[in-house]
């Protein structure tokens, strides 16, 4: 795979494909990593005097045509004034995707400067199963540039025209984010120092199945935390209220437990809950045995025996990975399990990985410094179709010719 430092991208347009898909509270921006993380990749390319050409998406817009989505947002345009700020240079903003307006900025440009492009996913083909349809729009949108650069790690899992298509039409090369977090999976997935354990939490077993199944030829202990860890306890035939259950994904959650047996992989699941009898930052809750809980409640968060279980469980780890919370971190009154959760990662001696949206907001919004892990991963999807073993269009987009 190329790297920036194998183009000549002096005076050229390059177009970069970066993931800036943060989380908005209207048009406020509630967590800008996504836009620090692309940072070192904008002023590589500017500094060698690059005219540097953003795309990337925003949210799910809906709509059939461009006109709705565009009139629905959401725009790229905050986006845009942030990371003019960051940079420290004014950022020119093209008012369509791949139209007018981001052909007469792209060519309104100087050397070391930088545009951003409005949501490409305004533009139905971006997403489309159609290859004529994204092959349309990925001609379009390299007619902007000469160069093609794919920085964008947390959308590589996407066959979309911006990330899958337009490399192929370009020469390009990964930026230093994807550089960065693929190193980071490969050190994962080649020896990692043992014991390596997974925690695996959030909300739904069938997402994280297929990882599991995979994680089973790799790690030495497994620990399923948050929502997950219920459809876990029920197919162990504990009761388990009205807390969140996949009741479809029963058996197949009981095959990966008996799988984990076979292997000798240990699993750990929670010993006790905090039950609160209803969904709310103010919920009535208490502490109790997963033996007793009671049929008229829901879980929210992991009780005190199970974090100190879990701690003692990554107290010899030499490598972690952990995606998903382990409780609704974002109400004060459950957060315990995963403030605790997050502390005995931080104090792992080793490489520790905290990978996906949920999980990094997490320990952001519980005040971890970035430095408490060795890594905090822009992308969850990306991250965990990797460490599944899957190939990531993305990547075989970046890694193919030049
Ligand atoms: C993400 O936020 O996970 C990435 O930006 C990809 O977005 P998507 O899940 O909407 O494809
Ligand atoms: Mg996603």
């Amino acid at each position: 795979m190329k790297r920036i430092a194998d183009l000549d991208v002096a005076g050229r347009v390059v177009l970069l494909r970066a993931d800036l898909n943060v989380p908005l509270d209207g048009e406020q921006i509630t967590d800008d990593n996504r836009i620090q993380a692309t940072l070192p990749t904008i002023r590589e390319l500017a500094g060698r005097g690059a005219r540097v050409v953003i795309c990337a998406h925003l949210g799910r817009p809906k709509g059939d045509g461009y006109a709705a989505r565009a009139a629905g947002g959401p725009s790229l345009r905050p986006v845009a004034t942030r990371l003019g700020e960051l940079l420290g240079q004014p950022v020119a903003f093209a008012s369509d995707v791949a139209g007018e307006s981001a052909a007469a900025t792209a060519a309104g440009l100087a050397d070391g400067q930088v545009a951003l492009l409005q949501n490409v996913r305004f533009e139905p083909a971006e997403t489309s199963k159609d290859d004529a349809a994204r092959a349309g729009l990925a001609g379009r949108l390299a007619r902007l540039a000469t160069l093609y650069v794919g920085d964008g790690f947390g959308a590589l899992h996407r066959k979309h025209a911006s990330v899958y298509d337009v490399p192929g039409l370009l020469p390009h090369a990964a930026g230093e984010l994807v550089l960065a977090e693929i190193e980071v999976l490969r050190q994962l997935t080649t020896d990692p120092a043992r014991p390596y354990v997974v925690v695996l939490g959030g909300a739904k077993p069938s997402d994280k199945l297929a990882v599991i199944g995979n994680l089973l030829g790799q790690a030495d202990r497994l620990i399923i935390v948050g929502g997950m860890s219920y459809t876990f306890l029920a197919a162990q035939g504990y009761e388990v209220g009205r807390s969140l259950l996949e009741k479809d994904q029963i058996p197949h959650v009981a095959d990966v437990l008996a799988e984990a047996g076979r292997r000798g992989v240990e699993v750990v699941l929670p010993v006790d809950l905090v039950a609160a009898d209803r969904f709310a930052p103010d919920a009535d809750h208490r502490v109790v045995p997963v033996a007793d809980f009671p049929a008229d409640r829901e879980s929210l968060d992991m009780g005190p025996a199970t974090r100190e279980l879990f701690a003692r469980k990554l107290a010899d780890a030499r490598t972690v990975f952990w995606n998903g919370p382990a409780g609704v971190f974002e109400f004060p009154a459950f957060a315990a399990g995963t403030r605790a959760l997050a502390e005995a990662i931080s104090k792992v001696s080793g490489l520790t990985v905290v990978g996906g949206g949920d999980s990094a907001a997490a320990v952001r919004q519980l005040g971890f410094p970035a430095t408490a892990f060795s890594h905090i991963s822009t992308g969850g999807g990306a991250s965990l179709e990797y460490l599944e073993g899957r190939t990531l269009p993305g990547l075989t987009a970046l890694e193919a010719g030049g």
